[in-house]
């Protein structure tokens, strides 16, 4: 009777052949998927790293570089009117920059190098408009001081650990002297 009972229940699977093939593809079905969602993801990032190294470490560049001395000629192909030795603007003016000197060098310098250490004092150095701080130092003649800025004094690096024109650095001077008058 009860064995009539189960016969009456009809299933997909009826002999050890066909549970042995259920049993396979249910192991091999998901293992397939898992192997095909995890080549798609790391395929995406191989193809994202190896595809152009160049491309990447174009991204990853700093935005700017700040030169100090003699501006290297423009890149390839970037702004060709522009000659190394005068940038011109587009009203054909040139331009100046921190190594065409000029009145706004000093200050262009002191900005990108001497301000790191002089605006806030660092490591003893007098500090930017402090009159007290420069006074004795001014006393002691420019030349002496453009020889400290150019060769360095102490703590103070030579042109304050740039590679700046001398006629700049001595512009910074005058222009941080004059700050502190
Ligand atoms: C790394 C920090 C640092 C930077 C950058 C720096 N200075 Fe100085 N500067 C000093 C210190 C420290 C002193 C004080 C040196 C001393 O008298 O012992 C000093 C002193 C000076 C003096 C006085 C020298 C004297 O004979 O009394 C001048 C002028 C000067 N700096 C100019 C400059 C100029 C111009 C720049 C930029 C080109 C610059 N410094 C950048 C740290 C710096």
């Amino acid at each position: 009777m009860s064995e009539v009972h189960v016969e009456d229940h009809s299933s997909l699977i009826k002999t050890p052949q066909q549970l042995i093939v259920v049993v396979v593809l249910a192991f091999v079905i998901p293992v397939v998927g898992i192997v095909m969602i995890a080549s798609a993801i790391t395929g995406g990032l191989k193809t994202e790293a190896a595809g152009d190294a160049g491309a990447v470490a174009e991204r990853l560049k700093p935005v700017g570089t700040v030169v100090i001395g003699d501006v290297p000629a423009p890149a390839a192909g970037a702004q060709p009117a522009a000659a190394a030795s005068g940038v011109k603007s587009s009203s054909g003016e040139p331009i100046k920059t921190a190594a065409a000197g000029g009145p706004g060098a000093g200050k262009k310098l002191y900005d990108t190098v001497c301000m790191a250490c002089h605006a806030a004092g660092l490591a003893g150095a007098p500090k930017t408009g402090d009159k007290a701080a420069w006074k004795p130092r001014i006393a002691t003649g420019k030349e002496a001081l453009y020889n400290s800025a150019l060769h360095g004094k102490n703590a103070m690096p030579p042109k304050g650990g740039s590679s700046a024109a001398d006629a700049d650095v001595k512009a910074a001077v005058d222009y941080l002297v004059g700050l502190a008058k």
